[in-house]
This record gives structure tokens, C-alpha cells and sequence, in this order.
């Protein structure tokens, strides 16, 4: 068993990682929570898989559970979605001081901890995150919110969970692409903060062979994060860093209205370009963008796509959150080190897919 704890004063909280500790859930709860009632929200993957049985778990526990389940799917993390959560709850007789669980992938994680940080002006809840990307990145660090029809999590707040519970065993039902697509997110890490974990990734195999060991992978990937949210829980500042591919890979993401690439993958497509944008401009050290294509090619993820650069800088241009209309951009100086820049669009133009 893994543990880790994410120091943030009074809003502190651990991480529990093991294989099978999903079957042992109300022994982990009752560290935090002395009451008996529940409300599990999940979506009707996850429930049809294991709804029943984590039911079944909590009773056996003495908890009284009841479950709020939505249709999977990013098209539902709205706030269609989210009153019919708000009112599922409240009918379930859920009150102030009682515990919500936020179980599955980073939809039901984003949009139940948003539920349970408005609800009643905020009840308690717990991360059992279902997916590899939500065991190694959104369960972690606080961020909850909900996609309006102007852009993705454009509403939300900062609300830490009492608790994140990992069960690596739950991914053995996950398709594969959603694995790998978890795994771009997983090379993030490496590539940003720490070199060693980057050649252990690289060393690897093949994915299989990462999937033995995905425990101490999992467990990394939440100490990084871990570290990053320690210093700036707020997003003021240091967590930028965890956009490293991001701001290329979201707009490649929208350019195909979501529908052709996995998160994942527009990420992956998203740090190789970036990286051989930062050796052209003489950011990052020469050999890094060889390197990151060969981690990405051996988790048969996407390094290049067609789309014309003209297109992704107005898309980058009009996102929302992008305050200042400056294209901000996260280099690696070399593989586990960052640099910030601010890049213009001509230098874009010139230089990226040239
Ligand atoms: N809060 C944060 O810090 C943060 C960080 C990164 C991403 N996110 C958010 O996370 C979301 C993406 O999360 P995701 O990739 O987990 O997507 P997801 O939650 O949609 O899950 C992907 C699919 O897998 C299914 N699924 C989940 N667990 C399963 C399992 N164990 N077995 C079989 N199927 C399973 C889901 O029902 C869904 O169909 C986005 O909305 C994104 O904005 C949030
Ligand atoms: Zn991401």
C-alpha cells in the first residue's frame, strides 16, 4: 500500500493507492467520516461495472448509501447535468455534514466535487477516481467544475477532497486508448519535473510492461502533483506548469470539436510540437523533441496532425481563459525542467510546423 499526503493547512488530506482497496473502502472512510450517510455519484459506465458492489461494500461497513448516477460522457459535465445531481441528492436525504463520493473518471470527479462544493453551501466528499487519468491527475489538487456552452470548465471552484482512494484494479476494465490516452498525462510528469522518472517511463517496454508496476507509477504521478499544488493550490502561478502541452492540445482538441483525438492524445501531439518549437527558437536544449517522440511512439500515441498552425493560434487566441490574449506557452528546457515564455504569433507561424 502506497500513501501519501498533500499538505495544505487545515484543508490537508492522503492519498491511499493499493490493488484491491476498493473492497476495503468503508475501513479507509471511516478515518474521516464518523457518520453513516453517503451519496456515491457516478456516471452509468462506471455504475453498470461497479455500482453494485461498491454498495454492497459500504453497507457491509454500516454506512447507509445511496447513489446518484448521470449519463457518461464530457456532453453531460453541464449544468443540465449538475441540477438533476443537486436535486438526485437532496431527495436522497443527503444533509449538511453527510459525505459524497465522487466515483469514476474526471467527468464524475470535476462534476460531483463541484455538486458537493455548492451543495448546502459545501458537504465533504471523497475522490475514487476510475480512469488512469483520473487516478494520476484530476482527482488530485481540488479543481472541480462544470463546461458551459462558451468553453470547458468555465465554472467551478477550488475544493479539496477529504480524501483520494486509488484501486489500480479498477482500470483493468478501462479501454485501452483511454490507458494510453492516461499515459500522455503520465509522460507529462517525467518530462516536466523529474528526468529519472522520464527514463524509467522510456525504459519501459512496451504499455503492458508499465502496467505491471502502474502502482509506483500512479503513486509518482500524485507526488508530483502533490508538490505542485502544495506551493500554488490556486493556480496562481507554478501549476501553469502542468499545462505542458496543453495550450497546443486544446486547441487541437476543439479544432475536431472534441470528436477525433482522446485528451490524451491531443496532449501527446501538443508537447512534441511544442518541444520542437523550443529547439527552433533555441529554448530547449537540442535532442529533447527526439526524445519525446520516441516515450510517445512507444505508448502508440499521436505525435503530428494536419491541422494548419493559422487555425490553432485563432483558437488559441479566443480561449476564454486566456486573460490577456498573450500566447503563453510551457517549454521544456531540457526533459525535466520548464521554462515559461510568452510567445508571438508570428514567431508561431514562422517557426512551429516548419
Ligand atoms: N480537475 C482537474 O484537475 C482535471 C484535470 C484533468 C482533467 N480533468 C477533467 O477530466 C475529464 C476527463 O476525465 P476522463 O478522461 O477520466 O474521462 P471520463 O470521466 O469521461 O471517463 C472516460 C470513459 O471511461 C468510462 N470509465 C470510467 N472508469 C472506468 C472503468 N474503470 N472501466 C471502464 N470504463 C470506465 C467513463 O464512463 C467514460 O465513458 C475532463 O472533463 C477534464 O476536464 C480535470
Ligand atoms: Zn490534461
Amino acid at each position: 500500500m502506497e500513501k501519501l499526503h498533500i499538505n495544505l493547512d487545515e484543508k490537508s488530506y492522503d492519498i491511499f493507492i493499493d490493488r484491491g482497496i476498493f473492497n476495503e473502502i468503508g475501513k479507509y472512510i471511516s478515518k474521516v467520516y464518523k457518520k453513516k450517510k453517503i451519496v456515491v455519484v457516478t456516471d452509468t459506465n462506471v455504475d453498470k461495472l461497479y455500482g453494485d458492489k461498491l454498495l454492497k461494500n459500504l453497507k457491509m461497513s454500516g454506512y447507509m448509501p445511496a447513489k446518484v448516477v448521470f449519463d457518461a460522457g464530457e456532453e453531460n459535465k453541464n449544468f443540465e447535468t449538475l441540477t438533476e445531481v443537486y436535486e438526485k441528492i437532496i431527495d436522497s436525504e443527503i444533509k449538511r455534514g453527510d459525505l459524497l463520493i465522487a466515483f469514476g473518471g474526471g467527468v464524475v470527479g470535476d462534476l460531483a466535487g463541484f455538486a458537493a462544493s455548492t451543495i448546502y453551501r459545501g458537504i465533504d466528499f471523497i475522490q475514487i477516481p476510475t480512469t488512469l487519468l483520473a487516478q494520476v491527475d484530476s482527482s488530485v489538487g481540488g479543481k472541480v467544475a462544470v463546461d458551459t456552452t462558451r468553453g470547458k470548465n468555465l465554472v467551478g471552484s477550488f475544493y479539496q477532497p477529504r480524501m483520494v482512494v486509488i484501486d489500480p484494479d479498477l482500470l483493468k476494465t478501462l479501454d485501452e486508448r483511454e490507458v494510453r490516452s492516461g499515459m500522455a498525462e503520465v509522460i507529462k510528469y517525467g518530462a516536466i519535473y523529474d528526468s529519472e522518472f522520464f527514463d524509467y517511463l522510456l525504459g519501459k517496454e512496451d504499455l503492458k510492461s508499465s502496467m505491471t508496476d502502474i502502482e509506483k507509477i500512479i503513486k509518482k504521478c500524485c507526488e508530483i502533483k502533490a508538490k505542485i499544488v502544495e506551493k500554488d493550490e490556486l493556480d496562481l502561478g507554478l501549476r501553469m506548469i502542468l499545462n505542458f502541452g496543453h495550450t497546443l492540445g486544446h486547441a487541437i482538441e476543439k479544432y475536431y470539436n472534441y470528436g477525433k483525438y482522446t485528451h490524451g492524445e491531443a496532449i501527446s501531439i501538443g508537447m512534441y510540437d511544442i518541444t520542437k518549437l523550443g529547439e527552433r527558437l533555441g529554448i530547449t536544449k537540442p535532442g529533447v523533441s527526439d526524445k519525446i517522440k520516441e516515450i510517445l511512439k512507444k505508448y502508440n500515441l499521436p505525435i503530428e496532425d494536419e491541422v494548419e498552425i493559422k487555425d490553432l493560434i485563432e483558437i488559441m487566441k479566443t480561449d476564454k481563459k486566456n486573460i490577456s490574449g498573450i500566447l503563453n506557452f510551457i517549454f521544456l528546457s531540457e526533459i525535466g525542467k520548464v521554462e515559461i515564455k510568452k510567445v508571438g504569433e508570428e514567431e508561431i507561424t514562422n517557426k512551429l510546423f516548419k
